[in-house]
């Protein structure tokens, strides 16, 4: 694995930098470009690492993967009344969709998606906004995992498009509880963070059939971790999923903090960061650390 990880960092080192770093709050716009990290979980629990991999960062939309989970553990097939399960073809924050499709999103990954997400986890959890948190604590074995509170601040600050998206969907009956509340919850979330570390062993679940060496649990049954999995496949990179199927070949879910994480079923976990995006808001350096990865090892899950 440390040979493989000289061997991915060799192909993508010139493109470390290239990109823009996310800038729609100040917070994440002073972030150095410069950066980058690879961590790899085996399911056996090993842990192989290269450059910042230890760093925390904003964790952004990666984690509306826990969210979902969150949720699905909650409501599970009945969770799909509210959301679609298809990709989007659009930007991760596109609202056109919504009044064509009646207040239902595509799929959980979208904005809107993860915003409906969040509502269902509002009814639930006594602190929802604490609840993702808590839950990446005990599936990382990281208990020092915190939110950015200036990070989250600011998103609420800046929230007029998720908002717009929120109460649209509430005027079609699919939103349950106080937008603001709702809004503020899944701002929390998206402030959270943690490392590729962190990231690549809260993920290692999704690689091991559902289970959680970490914290010794099933978390999703083998049936419900290939759906998630489908869905990461399909939707988990916004408009670029498809170019991401067909150069990287794995489940895989991005952020604007510049994470990405991804699975290889039956094997391993991982997690890229490099902060500088493309034009889809994908980490520019950490797609290309994928396609390489996949390309030395001669395997994907198509
Ligand atoms: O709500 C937003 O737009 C951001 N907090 C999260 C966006 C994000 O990470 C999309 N991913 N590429």
């Amino acid at each position: 694995m440390d040979s493989l990880l000289q061997k991915i960092y060799k192909d993508i080192s010139p493109l470390i930098g290239q990109g823009k770093v996310a800038d729609y709050i100040p917070a994440l716009g002073a972030v150095d470009s410069n950066q980058f990290g690879i961590a790899i979980c085996s399911n056996d629990g090993e842990i192989y690492t290269l450059g910042d991999a230890h760093k925390p960062f904003s964790i952004q939309s990666i984690s509306k993967v826990f969210n979902l989970i969150l949720a699905l553990e909650l409501k599970g097939e009945e969770l799909w009344t509210r959301i679609g399960r298809e990709p989007s073809g659009l930007p991760f924050n596109s609202i056109v969709q919504l009044e064509y499709e009646h207040g239902i999103p595509k799929n959980p990954f979208i904005n809107a998606g993860a915003l409906v997400v969040s509502d269902v986890n509002q009814s639930h959890f006594a602190s929802p906004r604490i609840a993702v948190r808590e839950f990446v604590k005990k599936l990382s074995g990281n208990p020092n995992i915190q939110i950015d509170k200036v990070v989250a601040d600011s998103e609420f600050e800046h929230k007029a498009r998720n908002a717009s998206m929120a109460y649209l969907m509430q005027s079609y009956g699919n939103f349950n509880n106080d937008v603001e509340s709702v809004l503020y919850s899944y701002f929390c979330n998206c402030a959270i963070t943690m490392s590729c570390v962190d990231l690549a062993k809260a993920i290692n679940f999704l690689a091991n059939r559902g289970y959680s060496n970490i914290k010794k649990k099933q978390v999703l049954t083998k049936n419900q971790t290939r759906q998630v999995n489908s869905l990461l496949a399909t939707s988990g990179m916004y408009d670029e999923a498809g170019s991401f199927a067909y150069k990287v070949g794995l489940p895989g879910k991005s952020g604007v903090g510049g994470g990405i994480i991804a699975i290889v079923p039956g094997q391993f976990s991982i997690c890229v960061w490099s902060p500088a995006l493309n034009d889809a808001g994908n980490s520019l350096a950490g797609g290309a650390a994928l396609e390489s990865m996949t390309k030395h090892i001669g395997w994907s899950i198509y």
